[in-house]
């Protein structure tokens, strides 16, 4: 039986959300050409496209908004935020950017030239495209339980240590400007990285003399899927086996969006000074001034605040015993999901409940809108909308292996009885799932279509 224990916060504030008719939800969906990207989101009841943002700011965090020092150059919030990032990274020069994207720009556009190859487990797409946008070539050396959703491997996110430095090798050590590690592996579904592989990667890297980098946009919920699952971390507080990960590498990139608990904010923190100061000048370019980079002062003391609060230890388990509780939940109605449940979100196995579509008629895609139409219920797709691709020679399509429908859950936001809802619905998908039909699509771009895409049902 999932167990959901009790939230460490109450509710202050609240903000109305409102559920519609099925047949209101039917004329939303056909008017955004059946692409959730493409509602409003007031026509949305429970709002699982991403965890980005999306999470509910403390007392705590809202009381830093009003004391936020707005000075140009200096300011105080500034200070406070890079406090925080010294002391649970362990980094000493900080560099505020917009969000995640904005770190990403700074560092490739420093760091990566045409030609160049950037490894990591599994890049997320801004990271890939950032990087192919400098000409530079990102690879994924991911361990291959990863591709598989049945596999019940702990730390799913583990980088493949072997073909990472056979690749270095055949890649030649000077093509390789920088390397990485994304924790958790949001690509590969949210799935965690051990501090053994994270340190095992860290030595590789620095024996062929090549930077590392950590993505950290999810690095608390990491820490505390160690202390859970790896032996001798059991007693180690979140903040030490943070600091532990970060010695390992150069630097890190961060998406505050996520685990530090803001709506917007990122950064970029490292060890090296010289880097630094090239990066606060492409910052001052690109950003802002070098103390408050793309944000305003209330931004970075917001974000002081919330590092500390995506570290507590009762907040983690919260939140990944939340995310836990929706999956088994699922499980438990007949739903499929992919095995184990990652920290920030659930992956409902499309193949499997819309087997009858072929992978051409999107039935992932197929899952998204039926969630919609039946229960004002918005995930993503990943399948074959979003990572379709065809044959440079040939021009046939060629279909991922994987079809999943991403429920991301916002941090602190949604109750025990939202999730009992969405298994509800995902449940009556699933047990009316012959009822399904596959999508044809009417519009796409040349690239990333999944955003802006336009469908319409396949009749019959
Ligand atoms: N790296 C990872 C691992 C991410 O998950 C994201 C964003 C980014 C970088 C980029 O950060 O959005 O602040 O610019 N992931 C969101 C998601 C958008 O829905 O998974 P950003």
């Amino acid at each position: 039986m999932a167990t959901f224990s009790p939230e460490p916060f109450r509710i202050k504030s609240i903000e109305p959300i409102a559920q519609s008719s099925a047949a209101d939800r039917e004329a939303r969906l056909a008017e955004a050409g059946y692409n959730l990207f493409n509602l409003r989101a007031e026509d949305v009841y429970i709002d699982l496209l991403t965890d980005s943002g999306t999470g509910a700011m403390s007392a705590n965090q809202w009381a830093g908004i009003m004391l936020g020092d707005e000075s140009y150059a200096g300011a105080r919030s500034f200070f406070h935020f890079q406090d925080a990032v010294r002391d649970i990274m362990g980094f000493e020069w900080v560099a505020p950017t917009h969000q995640g994207r904005g770190a990403e720009n700074v560092l490739f556009s420093l760091m990566v030239k045409s030609g160049q190859v950037i490894p990591n487990n599994t890049h997320f797409d801004t990271t890939m495209g950032n990087i192919l946008a400098r000409g530079g070539n990102p690879t994924n050396h991911v361990i291959a339980e990863a591709h598989d959703p049945t596999n019940a491997h702990p730390f799913k996110g583990n980088m493949d240590v072997a073909a990472l430095e056979a690749f270095i090798q055949k890649t030649g050590v000077e093509n390789i400007p920088l390397g990485m590690t994304t924790i958790t592996n949001n690509s590969g579904g949210g799935q965690p990285v051990s501090a053994e592989n994270i340190r095992q990667t860290a030595e590789v890297y620095h024996r062929y003399g090549i930077p590392f980098f950590i993505d950290a946009c999810r690095f608390a919920e990491n820490a505390y899927f160690i202390k859970q699952r790896e032996a001798g971390y059991q007693d180690k507080a979140i903040r030490e086996i943070a600091r532990e990960i970060f010695a390992l590498a150069d630097g890190c990139l961060m998406s505050a969006k996520k685990d530090a608990l803001v709506n917007i904010g990122g950064f970029l923190a490292l060890r090296d000074e010289a880097l630094y100061r090239r990066v606060a000048q492409e910052l001052t370019l690109r950003e802002g001034f070098p103390t408050y980079g793309g944000l305003a002062g209330r931004d970075l003391e917001a974000m002081a605040r919330g590092l500390y609060e995506g570290i507590a230890e009762s907040y983690l388990a919260y939140r990944i015993n939340h995310t836990r509780y929706l999956a088994d939940s699922l499980v438990e109605a007949g739903v499929p999901v992919m095995q184990p449940p990652g920290g920030h979100a659930v992956y409902l196995d499309a193949k499997q409940i819309a087997g009858h579509i072929p992978a051409a008629q999107f039935p992932a895609q197929a899952v998204c809108a039926a969630l919609y139409q039946q229960g004002g219920i918005r995930g993503v797709e990943l399948g074959s909308m979003m990572f379709a691709h065809q044959h440079p020679e040939t021009g046939a399509w060629i279909y991922p292996d994987l079809e999943l429908v991403r429920l991301a859950i916002p941090r602190r936001v949604y109750t025990q009885a939202h999730l009992d809802y969405v298994v509800k619905i995902a449940k009556q998908v699933m047990d009316n799932r012959a009822q399904l039909r596959g999508y044809r699509m009417t519009y796409q771009t040349k690239f990333l279509r999944h955003f802006t895409a336009r469908l319409a049902p396949i009749e019959g």
